[in-house]
């Protein structure tokens, strides 16, 4: 490796290091802003004129039926679907139509998808080391300093996830619950500003859906996330804001208790078999 090479890598890590130059503007606006996407399979719109704001820090929980785009919302955002029309901005500055999805990824979008994709037989604490320097390349060029600073950042993760006492075990014989963890704070290493959540607690038992509306509720603030997920019992525990979409398009939006009172969204919930809700 020349020694350019190698300086870039060392910048690279400083940029580990220092998440607050991330440069999203929030100073004027939203953290997320999405307005008139509309997005067109084969001319059917999977979305259809989706306004959507998320503000620095807010945690959102997103419902609605099956195939009514939650999942395209996502893929939007994160740059793996484009839309036919609309804008998609993070903070004032970065048009995420411009961008693709590596790009938006180091701007500090972080995807969690529904099934978790550790390293099985590597402990949890390698887990999370990987997560940080996901260019194997720069662990080698790591001074002894950084080394530190991010074993005080493993360290910091595994206390965030619940995970600490496990820190040396395989990833492999965590439970479901305790994966989807892991999962999350592979992301959290790399310190996101916004953090997208497709249905956390599918498989996960009682007491690991408890945990999980503590970790997730406990990370916003830090963060923005967005939560879509089926288990209504769930969205009702952590939920502050709602947004229902319906047909690609936003159908209602409020407190739990506004949207499960408004008529529209009855109406839509009352033609969907319970399962399929959410
Ligand atoms: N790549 C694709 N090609 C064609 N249709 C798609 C594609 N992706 C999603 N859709 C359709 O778009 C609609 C929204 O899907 P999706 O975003 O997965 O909904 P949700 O996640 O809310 O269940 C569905 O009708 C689905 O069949
Ligand atoms: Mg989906």
């Amino acid at each position: 490796m020349s020694l350019i090479d190698s300086l870039k890598d060392r910048d690279r890590v400083f940029d580990f290091m220092a998440p607050q130059a991330s440069p999203v503007d929030v100073r004027h606006g939203p953290i997320l802003y999405m307005e008139d996407v509309t997005v067109s399979f084969d001319g059917f719109k999977a979305i259809n004129k989706l306004n959507l704001t998320i503000d620095d820090g807010e945690l959102r929980c997103i419902i609605g039926p099956n195939g009514a785009g939650k999942t395209t919302m996502m893929d939007i955002i994160t740059g793996k679907t484009r839309p036919t029309e609309g804008s998609v901005w993070f903070g004032s500055r970065h048009n995420l139509l411009t961008m693709n999805e590596p790009d938006i990824a180091s701007l500090g979008i972080g995807r969690k998808f529904q099934k978790p994709t550790v390293f099985e037989a590597l402990s949890v604490f390698h887990n999370l080391e990987l997560a940080m320097a996901a260019d194997k390349r720069i662990l080698p060029t790591l001074t002894a300093r950084m080394t530190g600073e991010i074993r005080d950042r493993i360290e910091e993760v595994l206390e965030t996830i619940g995970l600490t006492v496990l820190h040396h075990q395989p990833a492999g014989i965590l439970s479901h619950g305790q994966k989807q963890w892991l999962e999350i704070g592979m992301l959290l290493m790399q310190r996101p500003r916004l953090l997208l959540v497709d249905e956390p607690v599918a498989g996960m038992t009682e007491q690991e859906m408890e945990r999980t509306a503590e970790l997730l509720t406990g990370l916003a603030g830090q963060q923005s996330v967005v939560v879509v997920e089926h288990d209504m019992g769930f969205v009702r525990s952590i939920a502050r804001q709602v947004t229902v979409l319906h047909q690609g398009s936003v159908l209602a939006e409020g407190s739990m208790d506004q949207v499960s009172s408004d008529p529209k969204v009855v109406e839509v919930y009352l033609g969907a078999d319970d399962e399929e809700a959410a």
